[in-house]
């Protein structure tokens, strides 16, 4: 009952949700830019233009991580500031940015985990047609390139894509996130073709750039947990983890996983975007096996539950009334952890590291000036308990990182919503560690022998 040695344990932050300066060394306008200035699409009309300042405060970030003995930091590039029309000519003043943040993240013993796509899409391939236009897939490809091999030999992690179900099910399917669209024919899977095709030619191109590179991805999707130990439950749980949901494959992990791991595009419900699948061409297609992963990143946050019903067939269970759930409204479900990755485990053989768990609660300081979140830590244990189930089972798991470093900007919830260890006094940029943060780092000290 432990976990592995050498397990890493991390925290992770994006781009846009942290860094603001929107403006400044050259950075190019980014989807997320024109989406949140659009009145009416963020709460409170929130925007990144400042979020946690991190672009003047990395310095602090980074001590904050020390502090708290973790041996990783994921964090995102922001594509336009390293290419701010997309592609053409590299801003120098970008990757010098990053440099720093890498260069002191290595000085303090912080392996960088970098993911490369955090959603902020720059505003001009957005302009030519986004994720609806392959040709976003191979711009993709230049920017993973130049990143990978200005970082080679630094950076020896790299996540293509977040949360792929997340940029197309949200931003071209219901448009609650950037761009905004709603289509409802089989285009949305044109966007979503087009987005693991740019993780192939990405992760080829990482490769070519930089051998020592080790190259995945941080899908999420829906993970469905069995009502009882009861072997029936568990192989209806599983199957209703990988079946693709009525009207919304997109928030499931299938269709970004089975075609990277050679088991082929799933069979989308509703046909409409069958045939895009049947109209990709070939050359395409032949790109899939460069896109073999070798980890898979999970994003956890929650899980439904399913039983077996009438011939075996999966049966979701309401949730008890009460049952408890985070300041967002997400149902807490510690044994999505477990069953989640031993899934996933069993289904595509990769070892899996937790790219992102946590939860978003109602913090404030108190009169005491400490940010006390006894909801944080209780919940982050239970899912911590889960994840050594899995591990103790045979599951091949790397590491955890907690989302999030900070409070930060939560897309369309805005500034209402906090997932961070460190607590953001968003008016003076003022930094204030949470109880959880320093019970996490009595975690990532002990490896998790405190649990
Ligand atoms: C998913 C996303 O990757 C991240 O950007 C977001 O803030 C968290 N999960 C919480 O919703």
């Amino acid at each position: 009952m432990s976990f592995p040695e050498n397990f890493v344990w991390g925290a992770a932050t994006a781009a846009y949700q942290i860094e603001g300066a929107v403006q400044e060394d050259g950075r190019g306008l980014s989807i997320w830019d024109t989406f949140s200035h659009t009145p009416g699409k963020t709460k409170n009309g929130d925007t990144g233009d400042i979020a946690c300042d991190s672009y003047h405060r990395w310095a602090e970030d980074i001590a904050l991580l020390k502090e708290m003995h973790l041996k990783a930091y994921r964090f995102s590039i922001a594509w336009p500031r390293i290419f701010p029309e997309g592609t053409g000519a590299v801003n120098p003043a970008g990757l010098a940015w990053y440099d720093r943040l890498v260069d002191a993240l290595l000085a303090a013993g912080i392996e960088p985990y970098v993911t490369l796509y955090h959603w902020d899409l720059p505003q001009a391939l957005q302009d030519k047609g986004g994720w609806l236009n392959d040709d976003t897939a191979k711009a993709f490809a230049g920017y993973a390139a130049a990143v990978a091999a200005h970082f080679k030999g630094r950076v020896r992690y790299y996540f293509t894509l977040n949360e792929p179900q997340c940029s197309v099910g949200l931003g071209y399917s219901s448009g609650v996130h950037a761009p905004g669209f709603r289509l409802d024919d089989g285009s949305v899977f044109t966007a979503w073709h087009n987005t693991i095709y740019a993780h192939c030619l990405a992760a080829d191109a990482i490769r070519r750039a930089d051998p020592d590179a080790r190259v995945g991805m941080a899908p999420t999707g829906r993970i469905c947990t069995p009502a009882t130990d009861d072997p029936a439950d568990i192989a209806a749980a599983r199957e209703a983890t990988f079946a693709l949901a009525d009207g919304d494959w997109t928030f499931t992990y299938a269709p970004a996983l089975d075609p990277l791991c050679g088991r082929g595009w799933p069979v989308i419900a509703g046909g409409q975007a069958q045939r895009v699948v049947d109209a990709i061409p070939q050359e395409q297609l032949d790109a899939l096996p460069l896109g073999r992963l070798d980890f898979i990143g999970m994003n956890i946050y929650n899980s439904v539950m399913v039983r077996a019903g009438a011939n075996g067939k999966p049966e979701f269970c309401p949730r008890a009334a009460g049952h408890p759930r985070t300041a967002i409204g997400w149902p807490i479900t510690p044994e999505s952890m477990e069953w989640g990755t031993r899934f996933i485990w069993e289904r595509y053989g990769l070892p899996i590291y937790i790219t992102e768990n946590g939860l978003s609660c109602t913090d404030s300081i108190h009169l005491d000036g400490k940010v006390h979140d006894p909801a944080r830590i209780d919940f982050t244990h239970r899912y911590l308990l889960a994840l050594r189930r899995a591990i103790d089972s045979g599951v091949d798991v790397r590491g955890y990182f907690h989302w999030s470093l900070l409070d930060n900007f939560e897309w369309s919830e805005g500034y209402n919503e906090r997932f961070g260890l460190i607590y953001l006094d968003y008016a003076t940029g003022k930094r204030t560690p949470k109880d959880s943060a320093a019970w996490y780092a009595k975690v990532a000290e002990t490896n998790g022998k405190n649990l």
